[in-house]
């Protein structure tokens, strides 16, 4: 059963009281926390302290984030009393890569970090999988917290404990399931992310709300300029909103079973446009084609009603998320990525199809003439 607890706590942070939601993400004796709130990111080390995870805390980061944040959370657990190193490594996916793990790796030895120390992934979801699987694998696993800067990593990657880096054969192909010890979403740090990086991160928040919530859905149909302003209540509760679902799903299916499969709403279809478009194309404005050529699929099938796949249709054009596939991609190159896939599940892919606002199913059914159809 998944266990999940959402509990206000109040915290001075200045002069302002601010709000923080504690969920839990329910995993019998690996559970952890997520914290979800204003300047959070300043009570990080308090926290720490209290949780006693490391006797010594790496924090890894890329170089923006590093730049941005990295010198001020080291100050805030040095306040807290705790020991803490800055290591950063070139920002972009790039680095998610074997290289970059064994240097990162080879620094912590260096310093002489040991199986007794930490580490603290300061960054989007490149830092959180890279440092994650440093984690999972320094010294045969030491303890890390998430504390994820951009809205893909606040509403996603943070949660769950994927981890991994790229081969040259394809992304996420080495990597290991490994849970944090707690997690520190901070909203405040959304102020200085791009503003294509929030839409991208936009698309994966809209997909919980098709996906599993309804009610979210509506919210988010409603709240257009706060959430994309950053209006603390309405970015607090999309967070957490989506955190809550996340965090339930991954405690009724850590590894992928069935259930964690409904995540990847989008995603088939998302990862073929990405691929197709040698990455030009962001991971969230692929997903939202992708999300609106799977609905269309659906409909197809007959499972949903056009009037609810028009639905979907206008709230990512709302949120000026991209819903076609754009005519300078390669059709081709769309279908060969599919077909890499299913040769990746052994013979079918398997497809989440939306029948309603907040209900999905998982079909093995979706035909290439379907595929071609959408892809037109
Ligand atoms: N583990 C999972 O479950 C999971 C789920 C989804 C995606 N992912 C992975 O996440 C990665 C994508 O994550 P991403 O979109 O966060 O990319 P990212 O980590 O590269 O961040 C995007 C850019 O934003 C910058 N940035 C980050 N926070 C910032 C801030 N607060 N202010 C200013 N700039 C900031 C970064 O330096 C980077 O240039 C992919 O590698 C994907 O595979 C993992
Ligand atoms: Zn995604």
């Amino acid at each position: 059963m998944p266990r999940l607890r959402g509990i206000s706590l109040f915290f001075a942070r200045g002069s302002v009281v601010a709000e923080m939601v504690e969920l839990t993400v329910g995993l019998d004796e690996r559970s952890y926390p997520v914290f979800i709130g204003a300047g959070i990111l300043d009570r990080i080390g308090a926290d720490l302290a209290r949780r006693n995870i490391g006797n010594r805390y790496a924090i890894v980061s890329d170089s923006t984030v590093a730049r941005l944040y990295g010198r001020r959370l080291q100050q805030v657990l040095a306040n807290a009393g705790l020991l803490a190193e800055l290591f950063a490594f070139p920002a972009g996916e790039e680095s998610k890569s074997l290289t970059v793990l064994g240097d990162l790796a080879s620094q912590l030895a260096g310093k002489g970090f040991d199986r007794y120390d930490a580490i603290v992934a300061l960054g989007g979801g490149v830092t959180g999988d890279l440092a994650g699987f440093l984690a999972a694998s320094y010294m045969r696993g030491i303890p890390f917290v998430q504390v994820p800067t951009t809205l893909l990593a606040q509403v996603d990657s943070s949660v769950g404990g994927k981890t991994g880096v790229d081969i040259p054969q394809g992304k996420n192909m080495v990597g290991a399931f490994y849970q944090p010890k707690a997690v520190y979403i901070d909203t405040d740090v959304l102020q200085s992310l791009p503003p294509r990086e929030l839409l991208g991160g936009i698309a994966e928040v809209i997909k919980y709300g098709v996906i599993r919530d309804p009610d979210f859905f509506t919210f988010l149909e409603s709240n257009i300029d706060n959430i994309i302003s950053l209006v603390p209540e309405a970015i607090a509760r999309t967070i957490e909103t989506c955190c809550r679902i996340k965090a339930a799903v991954v405690a009724e299916d850590e590894k992928e079973g069935h259930v964690r499969r409904i995540l990847n709403y989008g995603h088939t279809i998302g990862h073929a446009v990405e691929g197709a478009s040698q990455y030009s194309i962001i991971h969230g404005f692929a997903v939202a084609i992708g999300m609106v050529a799977e609905a269309k699929i659906a409909v197809m099938h007959g499972l949903l009603a056009p009037r609810e796949n028009a639905k979907i249709v206008h709230i990512l054009k709302s949120y000026d998320l991209p819903t076609e596939v754009p005519e300078n991609l390669d059709r081709k190159e769309i279908r060969q990525y599919l077909l890499t896939d299913k040769k990746n599940v052994s013979g079918s892919i398997l497809f989440v199809l939306p029948t309603a606002i907040g209900e999905t199913v998982i079909s093995d059914s979706v035909t290439d003439a379907q595929i071609d159809a959408v892809l037109l």
